[in-house]
């Protein structure tokens, strides 16, 4: 009985490290015209993870935003990205401020 709760508690640890995949701090996008760094940890000040990863998963957008999904994955992260900066006006809306050489 002992072990059995033993191997129970140790799946629970190992099922729940699986699962949680920890929010990055930053992120940065390669693009041929010029890089993008995203920081997370500082975006958190401005909405609720729902605002953002807005299906509810945490997971990463390209998931489900590719090359040829609709919206695309430009136009997935061009829409909320600059979207957003607008509204609040802050944060940058002009491409070089975002995809820095
Ligand atoms: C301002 C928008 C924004 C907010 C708010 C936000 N996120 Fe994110 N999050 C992102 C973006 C963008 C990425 C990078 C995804 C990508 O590159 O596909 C990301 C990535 C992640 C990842 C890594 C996903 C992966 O598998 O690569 C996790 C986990 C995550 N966020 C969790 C959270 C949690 C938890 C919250 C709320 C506390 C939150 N996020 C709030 C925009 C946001
Ligand atoms: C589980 C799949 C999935 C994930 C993950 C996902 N999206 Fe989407 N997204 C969709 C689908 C499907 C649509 C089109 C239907 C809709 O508007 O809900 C969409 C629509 C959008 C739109 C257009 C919304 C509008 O009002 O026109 C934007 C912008 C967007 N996604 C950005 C993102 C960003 C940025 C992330 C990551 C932080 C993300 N999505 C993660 C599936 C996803
Ligand atoms: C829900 C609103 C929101 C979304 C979505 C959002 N931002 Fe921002 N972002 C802001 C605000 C507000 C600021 C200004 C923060 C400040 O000045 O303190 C900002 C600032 C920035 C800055 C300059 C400061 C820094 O962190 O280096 C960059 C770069 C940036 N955002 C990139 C992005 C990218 C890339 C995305 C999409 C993946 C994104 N943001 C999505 C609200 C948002
Ligand atoms: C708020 C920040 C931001 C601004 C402003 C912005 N971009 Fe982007 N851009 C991004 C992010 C984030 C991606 C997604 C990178 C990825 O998918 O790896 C991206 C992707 C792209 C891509 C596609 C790269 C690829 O490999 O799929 C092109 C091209 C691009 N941007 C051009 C522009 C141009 C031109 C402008 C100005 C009209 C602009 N961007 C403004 C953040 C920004």
């Amino acid at each position: 009985m002992k072990k059995l709760a033993l191997l129970l508690a140790v799946v629970a640890v190992v099922s729940m490290a699986a699962y949680a995949i920890a929010a990055p701090k930053e992120v940065v996008y390669e693009v041929k015209m010029g890089n993008v760094t995203f920081n997370h940890e500082a975006h958190l000040a401005t909405g609720d993870c729902v605002s953002c990863h807005h299906t509810g998963d945490q997971v990463s957008c390209k998931d489900c935003h590719t090359k040829t999904s609709k919206p695309n994955s430009k136009d997935a992260f061009h829409g909320q990205c600059i979207d957003c900066h607008k509204e609040k006006g802050a944060g940058p809306v002009k491409c070089t401020e975002c995809h820095i050489r």
